[in-house]
């Protein structure tokens, strides 16, 4: 995905321009640029990788102007080379585009053969000539700009600034999200809230097809019909200090310290603060459920793959889990009586809402658990559960995946009351339980300077194998994907009992085994599915409690010893070490932590 910003201020665009690009860097960073009109005149500058190399260029060659428009990519079509970053202009008009334009190619086509023709490999630049095409046929800006969204398939957030317009920008959002600004005589556009907020707390998110015509007057919106339209204005304070490191090295490592804080927050908005009450949205009743069916991507996925054990354990409601980029492809069956969970910490990820459309006239009810509220999945569900998080920056999710963990926890102890298979003094059992995880993780991230000391030895490694049984299964494939995220050693979780159908033939000394482990009723059987390991001379990392490592024996390469917890919800603290893990052997290998390679913190393409 992409971040968007467009300024019509009052004071010079490029440096407030670059600083919300700078906020929106954990969107893409495949290349920046801006463009902006002074004097009439239309001019950009473009810059391939990080945000740095475009500040560094502005510094020798800068660009003056009140009205702007700037963007920073993740690449789609194109490789990430100078032509293909935007914005893209062509004569007058220049665009930034976030989303794919599934018909450029005919677009192209069409382009070429009135002579309009492409430099870039990009579907955006299609976008921009079209404008231009439009203008050349006598449109005015804001005519160009609907004759060309009239012509677009695909999904995109987009903004349009014209020559010798130094007072317009036409902004449009489908499928990909776009927010409004509003300052004092100045107005803002930007992807999300993070960009504009050192701007203006003052945010109108678009919906699904609207356009707009912003002056430093206002926005005058229209939906899709083409219908002005009045979207509520909303403050959005996010807390600065909040989104910078707080004096850590890595965004990553603030956001695995903070989650004794952030899980509490979880806890306390859901059960008031220890009272042993469930205090979820009313509407979330499992009574009537036949069963849950829970789907996401990526890390929240295995939140979901968590969750399934929980609704089935403790509250007997069958659970499907699903990753979004084939549920709606295997023509899933639902039904009426079922609830849908959908899972993004971004609340944006193209394949996670696309389910959620596909599902949701089939079952009784949508809900999602979202990080952020305002984002198109939580619109678009019947209910959406923030999950407390706070702003998640690096690329790895690490404490929204823990606070996913604690709200679908919650849902499913709510499932298992509405269904009568769990009494309310059981209920308060596994409340003080639950409740008790912040201090476990806290005391759990005193792991670091042990992991940072196996780190380099795992940084050598060309494969890494992650084994967990029963819940702690989906943390090993949790576990695994961290890891290759961000130190691109491959990695792979797998079920402990799965070893020997298979996967076993690829143990030998240099790959390194992580067992994750608590004393638990499986633990016996995965401590001999370590044996296998180790007698084929596999080294064994030992994720345990002291009693596991204890009853582990000698043998293991080395162990980790994590506090004792409640079995059911031993993989929410198991996460905190298989952060730490990936985290530390990134350092050791000097890849880049909060911006690893090839990947965006959200993925609003298909
Ligand atoms: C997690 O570390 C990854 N960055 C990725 O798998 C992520 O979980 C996935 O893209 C889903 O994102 P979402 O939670 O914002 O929907």
């Amino acid at each position: 995905m992409c971040g968007i910003i467009g300024v019509l201020g009052s004071h010079e665009a490029a440096p407030l321009m670059v600083e919300a690009l700078r906020r929106l860097e954990y969107r893409g960073y495949d290349s920046a640029g801006i463009a902006t009109v002074q004097d009439g005149r239309l001019d950009r500058r473009r810059a391939v990788g990080k945000l740095v190399n475009l500040s560094d260029l502005l510094v020798h060659q800068p660009l003056a102007g009140k009205a702007g428009i700037g963007h920073t990519r993740w690449a789609t079509h194109g490789g990430p080379e100078i032509r293909n970053a935007h914005p893209h202009r062509a004569g007058g008009v220049a665009v930034v585009h976030n989303g794919i334009i599934e018909n450029f190619r005919e677009l192209r086509a069409d382009l070429a053969a009135d002579g309009y023709h492409q430099e870039s490999d990009t579907d955006t630049e299609a976008v921009a000539l079209l404008a231009q095409r439009e203008l050349d046929r006598g449109a005015t800006p804001v005519e160009a700009a609907n004759r060309t969204l009239d012509r677009l398939e695909g999904a995109f957030a987009l903004c349009f600034l014209f020559d010798g317009e130094e007072d317009l920008i036409v902004a449009a959002r489908k499928g990909s999200p776009l927010a409004i600004g509003r300052g004092e005589d100045e107005m803002f556009i930007g992807s999300d809230a993070i960009a504009l907020a050192p701007l203006t707390d003052r945010i109108t998110y678009l919906e699904e097809g609207d356009r707009a015509v912003v002056t430093r007057a206002g926005a005058q919106i229209f939906d899709a019909g083409g219908r002005r339209a009045n979207r509520a204005e909303t403050r959005v304070r996010l807390d600065s200090a909040r989104i910078e490191k707080g004096g850590h090295r890595h965004f990553m490592a603030k956001e695995i310290a903070e989650q004794p804080v952030v899980m509490a927050d979880a806890l306390r908005h859901y059960t008031g603060g220890g009272t042993h009450r469930l205090t979820l949205p009313e509407g979330l009743d499992f009574a009537a459920t036949d069963r849950v069916v829970l789907v996401a991507c990526g890390t929240a996925s295995y939140a979901c793959h968590v969750a399934k054990y929980w609704f089935e354990q403790i509250a007997g409601l069958p659970a499907e889990i699903d990753i979004a980029s084939e549920f709606r492809y295997r023509d899933p069956v639902l039904s009426p009586a079922s609830t849908a969970i959908f899972v993004s910490q971004s609340g944006e990820t193209a394949d996670t809402l696309a389910a959620l459309r596909h599902a949701r006239d089939k079952v009784a009810r949508v809900v999602s658990v979202v990080n952020v509220p305002t984002s198109s999945i939580a619109r678009e569900s019947d209910l959406a559960l923030p999950i407390m998080a706070g702003v998640e920056v690096g690329v790895a999710s690490t404490k929204a995946f823990t606070c996913q963990l604690v709200v679908l926890a919650l849902m499913a102890l709510k499932a298992g009351l509405d269904r009568g298979r769990i009494t309310e003094t059981e209920l308060a059992a596994r409340l003080d339980a639950l409740s008790a995880l912040p201090g476990l993780a806290n005391a759990a991230l005193s792991l670091s300077d042990p992991v940072a000391r196996i780190a380099g030895d795992l940084a050598k490694a060309r494969d890494i194998l992650f084994l967990g049984r029963g819940a702690m299964y989906p943390m090993a494939l949790e576990g695994a994907l961290k890891l290759k995220e961000i130190s691109y050693i491959h990695a792979e979780g797998y079920a402990s009992g799965e070893l020997k159908h298979g996967p076993i033939a690829l143990i030998d000394p240099q790959v390194p085994v992580i067992v994750m482990a608590p004393m638990d009723g499986l633990f016996d059987k995965t401590v001999s599915n370590m044996q296998e390991v180790m007698a084929r001379g596999g080294k064994v990392l030992l994720l345990s409690d002291a009693k596991g490592v204890e009853a582990a024996g000698p043998g293991t390469w080395q162990s980790l010893t994590l506090p004792a917890v409640d079995p059911h919800w031993a993989p929410i603290l198991y996460a905190i070490p298989a952060q730490l893990l990936a985290y530390h052997t990134a350092i050791a290998k000097g890849t880049d932590v909060d911006q690893p390679r090839n990947l965006a913190k959200s993925v609003t393409v298909e």
